[in-house]
Order: structure tokens, then sequence, then C-alpha cells
């Protein structure tokens, strides 16, 4: 190996602030990848690109060594434009389980390789496995055979995919070196562009209950994220919606995946319909699927009037081993011991409902994982959450808590009553979608 190659000067190179070139940026990959960079070595680079950042056209390497670190599924042998859609995470968030069969129905064939909940916000992944037999663990070629047969497949990170961010992202996380707009890009646009997608659209959220809570910060993660993907040959959009509220009125993993069942019935929050249709209409747009939003959106509201997009949610489901009688039985989902409503102490309008703490208190019931390694309980969690701007009248429930044992309950309860703020005066709900970055 040339001595210019070696970790140490690479790190030395960064740290001065100097440009990497892309045969060196691939040298730090590759050592993340094939073990020969220790973690020491990796971890001081990580620093060093946190201190220093990157130039926009060191993240474009970054991110394309980082994409081609594993295999990128080929899927050109579908014929259908390839969509998906990525969230930055959020309180609530079950959008990708019912946009996924809206835009599938649509005819957009939407390859999906989605997180596990880690912190306060939840994973997609452990909201699919709360129903039962339901396996999101396929390997790339069985992903491909589903995606062909109806267009739509929500699977887990696998082993063949950018390795290197399993290995980085790890470090990240330990070393204090998570909120990099490069190393973000680097993570989340590797992973998306290696699942054989056309066009990718992302939600980039901010607020209290997001993973970047300051706007300014995700716009400006928003507008990487779209140039580096466009510098990759991906069309690219990314919305920018508010965190501040938990999405919808459940937070917790059965309870999620029913309240997605009610979106695709038609019964859906307003605030989740919105960020859905917002989401989708790029979805159609990017895949000259729809000419115009008002067209994309009559495309995808005509999906749950025919009932077209639940029965693509039913058919993924029967494909991927899942218990499919949950559509029509949301009870058999797993449901928690006690079911305790909060109720309000007072009459008033709702003036806040923290995303934070509400997220706190599912974590305390047990809905999300502290440690990578940790197990989730699908069942419990909080549903029947009021939203901002609602009037309540006193004794009425402010949300109904969902537990399996004392304890969790009256923690839970104790953050849900901090949660929720009642007053005397009507206010306005925040405007949740920010800005469209193309
Ligand atoms: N999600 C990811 O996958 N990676 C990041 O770096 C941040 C969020």
């Amino acid at each position: 190996m040339s001595p210019s190659l070696f970790p140490q000067h690479i790190i030395a190179q960064k740290r001065d602030g100097e440009t990497l070139t892309r045969e060196e940026i691939l040298a730090f990959v590759r050592g993340a990848t094939d073990g020969s960079w220790a973690d020491y070595q990796l971890s001081a680079m990580l620093m060093a690109i946190f201190l220093r950042g990157m130039t926009a056209a060191e993240t474009v390497d970054y991110t394309q060594a980082m994409m081609h670190s594993g295999r990128v599924a080929d899927l050109s042998s579908i014929r259908q434009p390839k969509a998906d859609k990525h969230s930055t995470g959020g309180v609530g968030d079950k959008v990708s389980l019912h946009l996924a069969p809206m835009v599938a129905a649509c005819g957009v064939t939407v390859p999906m390789i989605s997180g596990r909940g880690l912190g306060h916000t939840g994973g997609t992944l452990d909201k699919l496995e709360s129903i039962a037999g339901f396996r999101v663990n396929l390997s790339l070629d069985d992903y491909r055979a589903q995606l062909k047969r109806i267009g739509l497949c929500l699977i887990g990170q696998t082993a063949e995919l950018a390795p290197a961010d399993k290995k980085i992202y790890a470090l990240r996380d330990v070393t204090g070196t998570v909120e990099s707009i490069p190393l973000i890009c680097g993570s989340i646009l590797a992973k998306k562009l290696a699942e054989g997608i056309d066009v990718l659209v992302l939600d980039v959220k901010f607020g209290r209950g997001a993973f970047m809570p300051d706007k300014l910060k995700a716009r400006e993660l928003a507008q990487a994220l779209v140039a580096v993907a466009k510098a990759l040959g991906k069309p690219t959009r990314a919305v920018l919606t508010a965190m501040e509220e938990p999405l919808g009125r459940s937070v917790g993993n059965a309870l999620e995946v029913a309240e997605s069942i009610a979106c695709l019935r038609g019964e859906g929050p307003a605030d989740t319909m919105a960020v859905t249709y917002a989401l989708g209409e790029q979805m159609l747009l990017l895949t000259n699927t729809a000419r115009t939003p008002a067209e994309a959106r009559a495309q995808l509201e005509s999906t749950i009037l025919d009932g077209t997009a639940l029965k693509k949610f039913t058919e993924m489901i029967e494909a991927q081993g899942g218990d499919a009688r949950v559509v029509e039985e949301p009870g058999r989902l797993p449901q928690a011991k006690l079911k305790v409503p909060l109720v309000a102490a007072h009459a008033g309008f709702v003036q806040d409902v923290d995303a934070m703490d509400v997220a706190l208190a599912a974590l305390r019931l047990g809905a999300g994982r502290a440690k990578a390694e940790d197990k989730v309980n699908p069942a419990v969690g909080v549903s029947d959450l009021v939203k901002v701007g609602e009037p309540v009248a006193a004794g009425a429930p402010l949300c109904v808590i969902h537990a399996n044992d004392e304890a969790t309950l009256t923690a839970a309860k104790a953050l849900l009553e901090k949660a929720i703020t009642l007053g005397t005066k009507p206010v306005k709900p925040v405007k949740l979608i920010d800005e469209i970055i193309e």
C-alpha cells in the first residue's frame, strides 16, 4: 500500500482540514468493511470528518463508496418505475406502512428496506413484526422476486447491503459523531441507493420529536441529501415536515399498525394523511406516474376509495408469511393487559402534546428500545391521543395507555400528564408540511 493511503496519513489530512481524494475516501470505507482499519483509527477519522466536514464532492464520493461496500440490488428486470420513501424518523410515524401499498396500487414498484426503532423513534420493522408470522429478513433474491410479483416488499437491512454503514454507524453511535451532515448522507443514501430504486422521496423531520430538532439544520440536511442523491443519478426530493406532536393518534407497534389499517380504510387521522399524501404525490410525480400534484393526489385517494391499497397491503402480509386476518380483524394484533384512559382534569383546548414526552412514555411502557439488542413489546403504547387545537370536556379521555403492568402504567401516566397541556384559548395546530426541496 502506498504510504499516502496509510490510515494515519488519511486521518491527519482530514484533521488538518484538507480535502480528501476519492482514493483516500475509498481506502477509509474499505478499511471499515474489511476490518483493515482498527476501530480507533475509524473513530479518529469519524471525529475528524465531524469537526472538519466534507465538501460536496467528498460527500458524493463517500456516499458512493458506502453504497458499493456491499451488493447493490439489481432490479433492472422490473419494468415499472421503482420509488421509495425514507423518513429521518419521528414519533408515531407509521406512514411507510400504508403509503407503500397506496403507491404500489398506483402502478409504481416500491422496494423498501427499513430500520428498527432506536432511542425515542419507532421503526417500521418493529411495527410490521407485531403482525404474527411477518418475516422482514428476506434475502435479496426473495426481495426481488416478491417485487416482481406484487410490486411491494418491506424488509430489513441484509448483511450484504452497505456493510460499511453497519460498522460506521455503530462507532458513530458511541463516539459522539452521529450529527454530521456528510456522515448522515453517506449512511442514509448508501442503504437507500443500494435497494435498486429509480427515485427517492425523503421525509426530513424537524421539531422536538425529530432526530434533528432545529429546522435550519434539518433543511441543510435535506438539501445535502437531495444534492448528493442527484449527483449519483437518482432524482430525489425532500419534504420538510414538523414533528412537534406525535403523528396520528397512536404510538406503539401494534397500535400503529391498526392506525395504518384505518388509514387504508379512509379513516386515518388528518395529520397522518396530510404527510402521506405530500410524500406520495412526490413519488408519483418523480416517477412520471402523475403530471401534477392534484392528479397524483386523486390517484392516491382512489386507491383508498376502491380498496386496492388495502388489497396490496394484504397481499404483502401474505407474501411475507404474516397473519393477514389482522386487516379485517385488527383485534387479532397483540393486546396489552391493561388499557387505561388518562382523563382531563378540567375542560379546555389542547395547547400542546409534546412528542418527546409521549415517546418517552411509550419507551417506558416497553414499545421501544434503549439499546440495539433490546426486545420491544408489540402490544404496549398510547392510543386515542388528542391533537393540538381540539376541545376537551372535563373527565374526557386525553389518550388511552396500553400497559402490561402497574409500574410502567404509573410511569407512563406521569409522562403523559406532563406531555399534554390544556388551556382556555383555542390554538392553531402547527403547520405540518413546511417545504418541498427539489
Ligand atoms: N439514519 C441513518 O440510517 N443514518 C444516520 O446517520 C442517521 C439516521
